[in-house]
């Protein structure tokens, strides 16, 4: 099989993340959560007590933390300055404060540089999931896969993971997230011209595996 690149992208709460996994597994192919970047270096700003309201404080120090991903589907660890965040980088805070972090051209500049030297060093193949994938990171993917849903069951599957959370409050950060991601002036949440829709609303996660693994295959 020749080494592909799937780039798959979508809004929060579409199923990037567990699709994006089950088919890096399935295929024996490298993985890559972009949105576990902009999450650590936001952690990292965070915790350095940099105000995340202002993008000049947050541009200044945009190349200070040291970022590495690692790309097995099976264990998807991060490390900020050789600290493992894996965990952190999920909480709330992180959460309400990341669109303003990966919305700084600095910080996207930074962050798509790494993007790229670890797709290109992912020699069997990779999937890697974001909002910029298609569009920007890797505008030559093999396969582009643009994942949506509705808010409701977008809401849905999110609560299902945060366990006793507000259906609605949990359904309007994600409306408000997508909103400042989509309408961020660099590299916006978008899908690519040649990306392929899926729209998840109706499908089981295994349905929407089997159709992102279908589209793959059909590519190698
Ligand atoms: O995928 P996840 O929800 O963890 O992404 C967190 C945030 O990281 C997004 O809301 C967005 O602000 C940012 N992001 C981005 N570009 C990507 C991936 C994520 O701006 N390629």
């Amino acid at each position: 099989a020749q080494p592909v690149i799937v780039a798959i992208d979508g809004p929060a709460g579409t199923g990037k993340s567990s699709t994006s996994k089950a088919v890096a597994t399935q295929l024996g192919l490298s993985y890559l959560d972009t949105g576990a970047q902009y999450r650590a270096i936001t952690w990292w700003m965070v915790t350095n007590a940099i105000d995340v309201d202002d993008p000049s404080a947050i541009a200044a120090v945009a190349g200070k933390p040291e970022i590495v991903s690692g790309t097995d589907p099976a264990n998807p660890t991060i490390t900020v300055d050789g600290v493992d965040v894996s965990a952190p980088i999920r909480t709330q805070e992180v959460s309400s404060r990341v669109s303003a972090v990966s919305a700084v051209p600095e910080v996207r500049a930074r962050i798509t540089e790494l993007q790229r030297a670890v797709a290109a060093g992912a020699e069997g193949g990779i999937v890697v999931e974001g909002r910029d994938i298609g569009t920007t990171v890797l505008p030559d993917a093999d396969l582009k896969i643009f994942l949506t849903a509705s808010a409701e069951a977008r809401a849905a599957r999110r609560n299902g993971e945060l366990k006793g959370a507000d259906v609605n409050a949990t359904r309007e950060a994600l409306i408000k997230r997508d909103a400042a991601d989509s309408s961020r002036k660099t590299s916006p949440l978008a899908k690519a011209d040649d990306a392929v829709e899926v729209d998840t609303t109706e499908l089981t996660l295994t349905q929407v595996i089997e159709c992102v693994v279908t589209l793959v295959e059909e590519k190698r």
